[in-house]
């Protein structure tokens, strides 16, 4: 019996979560174990329901459990609240930060049935398959902040901070991680040309590389990386650089799995992780059991993984997600002529009945 936590959190967070508890229950029945799964409020619900975006009670309950699923927080409703009442400052970045998540692992992959639904070519994208460790605990997101008034109008400041031991420690994540993979490759991505903390980056990872001689570790620029990604994303195996870095060519990089509904996201190195979809709460189709579930449902395979050491649970989830995909079903956000469209709940109890 495994103890997760539930945050559905906003917007689609609602309905995706359900299908991704389906899917884990039925994984669960197959190989012989289940779960405890309590909900917590998150995000605008918590907000709206008790004041505050991440009550003590969710971080008591996220602490005390052994896995986190999280769902999507934030919306238009909450958009203009100050930012210590934003959903997502307070809730999810707050989240990552108290649980210690320093490490956004999210994954890019191209199931061979989607292969004409990226909007690159399709030997541009063939057999992708990429794992982009985003620093998900420091740089610009969480250095100080000010906004002040000047004589012509305002000023506002942004601090992007790291330090040595921070990047060593996602580093060396990364260098385990390019260790078990069969390509031995690492890409680091910084802006050295530029930043100060970029030149530092670079600094420790060049120096992490001494240790590791059997990976071959090449460093690129962000804006070149961004272009890269596009003219020839095979290139690439296992990613690692900071993190608003990796918010932004994780959303580019969506767009090679066909859909941003299809990644999934997996935040460890706390002594709890959370699994999450890299998506947000998309509130123009809330409600309308329009959403894809498969990146909650993928990110949920990862917690077998991750969380509790069941592998073979966890691929049996892939591969039912693959053949959903393969006899044809689609989510509206994949859906292209002779395909069979399936709302969220169908596409979740499909996965769930091939598990
Ligand atoms: C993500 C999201 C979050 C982020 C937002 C909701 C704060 O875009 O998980 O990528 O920027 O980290
Ligand atoms: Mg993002």
């Amino acid at each position: 019996m495994y103890k997760a936590a539930v945050l559905p959190g906003d917007g689609i967070g609602i309905e995706i979560i359900p299908e991704a508890v389906k899917v884990l229950e039925a994984a669960g029945k197959k190989y012989g174990f289940s779960f405890e799964f309590t909900e917590g409020l998150v995000g605008g619900a918590a907000l709206d329901a008790t004041g505050v975006p991440l009550p003590d009670e969710t971080l008591e309950l996220c602490n005390n459990s052994e896995a986190i699923l999280l769902g999507a927080v934030g919306g238009p409703k909450w958009d203009t609240l100050p930012v210590h009442l934003r959903p997502e400052a307070a809730s999810l970045l707050r989240l990552r930060k108290e649980l210690d998540l320093y490490a956004n692992l999210r994954f890019v992959k191209l199931y061979p049935a989607l292969i004409d639904s990226s909007p690159l070519k399709r030997e541009v994208v063939e057999g992708i398959e990429i794992v982009i460790i985003r620093e998900a605990t420091g740089g610009l997101y969480f250095g100080e902040k000010k906004r002040e008034k000047t004589e012509d109008g305002e000023r506002a400041v942004d601090t992007l901070v790291y330090n040595t031991w921070e990047i060593e420690r996602i580093g060396r994540l990364a260098f385990e991680m390019a260790e078990k993979h069969p390509s031995k490759h690492l890409t680091s991505v910084d802006k050295h040309n530029v930043l100060e903390s970029s030149r530092l980056w670079r600094d420790v990872m060049t120096g992490l590389a001494k240790e590791y001689p059997h990976i071959e570790m090449e460093s690129i620029y962000v804006d070149n990386c961004a272009m890269q990604l596009i003219r020839d994303p095979k290139q690439f195996s296992i990613m690692v650089t900071e993190n608003m870095f990796g918010d932004i060519l994780t959303d580019e990089a969506s767009m090679l799995t066909g859909s941003i509904g299809m990644l999934a996201s997996a935040s460890i190195g706390g002594r709890v992780a959370m699994y999450e979809p890299a998506h947000g709460t998309a509130p123009d189709i809330a409600g309308q059991k329009k959403a894809n579930p498969l990146a909650m449902i993928l990110s949920a395979a990862h917690m077998l993984r991750y969380s509790f050491d069941h592998e073979d649970a966890a691929v049996s989830i892939e591969k039912a997600v693959e053949e959903v995909l393969d006899e044809g079903y689609r989510t509206p956000d994949l859906m292209s002529e002779g395909m069979t469209l399936a709302n969220t709940v169908e596409m979740g109890d499909l996965v769930a009945s091939k598990v």
